[in-house]
């Protein structure tokens, strides 16, 4: 969760330069009265670091799921894959435009179990939306190679694991349409905002005019007399968060070494004792957070206790499961899909999952996991 850490100066001198130079805070317009286009400047330099052709800075990581199922044509009755170890939103935002979240649970990746998708396709299933949790990569290959055989569309949630990588590959720009978070908690932030990236510039088109109230930006007529051919919402971003988001950006590279040192130097003194969570062959994490496993309740409990003690408390696991296990959502769910996710709990009950802080260091870490080792 490191990007809120070490916000300083510098974002603070961004946000004061929109004010000495102007102070517009819209995205658009406004040509004579100001040096910047901040959010354009952060959609930009996004998609420079990432790789990534079309790229759209949103409101929150929850507006761009929604968008980007409006964009991949997603009608209310459709339904929509994802998988029970998740964030709320994800499942809000199908419902939110009319479709119908069907759950396929995790393996020991706590990722997407690829096996269990054929079983729930049918002439419904529009999009699959597996989630990169928690810093580590879904076999995005293989989701997206079933994808196609059934002629459906991939959307990636990489709301938790910006600048992890598989293949070679940014994720979050692997499948048709993918999103990013950066609320207080991600590991770059803008307070709340999101982004949506792609290669298809039809998605991008729809995307841009559905998160701006229809408006076609027609370089031809001034804003008051734009083109529109669609209706759409309010999901833009403000020029204070992308001024702050640029500056997080170029502290990414930083941020992912850092998390890199810290999480090795856990690993190397726990690996052998405990169980690790798996990760994809082909991938690179972004390190964001430690997950093990400890069948022994009381072992676990105590492990827990001392992750609190010590200041560093855990993440997700198990201290908001109620907020990431689809096993619990009985107030958006059928009771034949909470019925599902039964195994996904089952799995996560024994998990515990540290966070990865910058403001402790690597020795603290390996003294960490020298403490929790001795409880085996
Ligand atoms: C997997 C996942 N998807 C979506 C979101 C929603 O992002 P936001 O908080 O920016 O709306 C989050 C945020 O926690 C998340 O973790």
């Amino acid at each position: 969760m490191p990007g809120f850490e070490i916000i300083n100066h510098k974002e603070k001198k961004a946000v004061n330069k929109i004010f000495e130079n102007g102070g517009v805070l819209f995205a658009h317009g406004f040509e004579k009265s100001r040096k910047n286009f901040h959010v354009r400047e952060f959609e930009k330099t996004f998609g420079k670091k990432l790789k990534s052709k079309y790229n759209l800075a949103v409101s929150s990581g929850t507006a761009a799921i929604k968008i980007a199922l409006k964009a991949l044509g997603v009608k209310p009755g459709d339904e929509v894959i994802t998988q029970a170890f998740n964030f709320i939103a994800t499942i809000e935002a199908i419902l939110d435009v009319g479709a119908i979240p069907r759950i396929v649970n995790i393996d020991k990746s706590l990722n997407m179990n690829p096996e269990e998708i054929k079983s729930v396709i049918n002439k419904k299933t529009k999009v699959i939306l597996p989630v990169h949790m928690l810093g580590v990569s879904a076999e995005i290959k293989e989701i997206i190679k079933i994808s196609k055989k059934y002629k459906i569309k991939v959307l990636e949630d990489n709301c938790e694991a910006i600048g992890g990588k598989y293949s070679g590959k940014y994720l979050g720009t692997l499948a048709d349409i993918g999103v990013f978070s950066f609320d207080f908690g991600k590991t770059i932030t803008t307070g709340e905002g999101g982004m949506i990236v792609t290669k298809n510039k039809k998605l991008d088109k729809y995307s841009r005019e559905y998160h701006d109230h229809g408006h076609e930006n027609n370089p031809k007529f001034p804003r008051g007399k734009d083109t529109k051919t669609i209706y759409g919402f309010n999901y833009r971003m403000t020029e204070m968060q992308a001024a702050v988001g640029k500056v997080q950006l170029s502290k990414l590279k930083y941020i992912l070494n850092c998390n890199k040192s810290r999480f090795l130097s856990l690993k190397k003194n726990i690996a052998g004792n405990f169980e690790i969570r798996k990760e994809p062959n082909k991938s690179i994490s972004s390190y964001d957070t430690f997950i093990f496993f400890e069948e022994d309740n009381k072992i676990r409990s105590k492990i827990i206790n001392l992750l609190k003690k010590e200041g560093y408390g855990t993440k997700n696991l198990p201290d908001a499961i109620e907020w990431h296990c689809s096993a619990f959502w009985d107030h958006a769910l059928s009771s034949k899909e909470i019925k599902k996710s039964i195994k996904t709990k089952e799995i996560l009950k024994n998990a515990i999952a540290v966070p990865i802080w910058l403001k402790k260091t690597p020795k603290e870490y390996e003294n960490l996991g020298k403490k929790i080792k001795k409880f085996k």
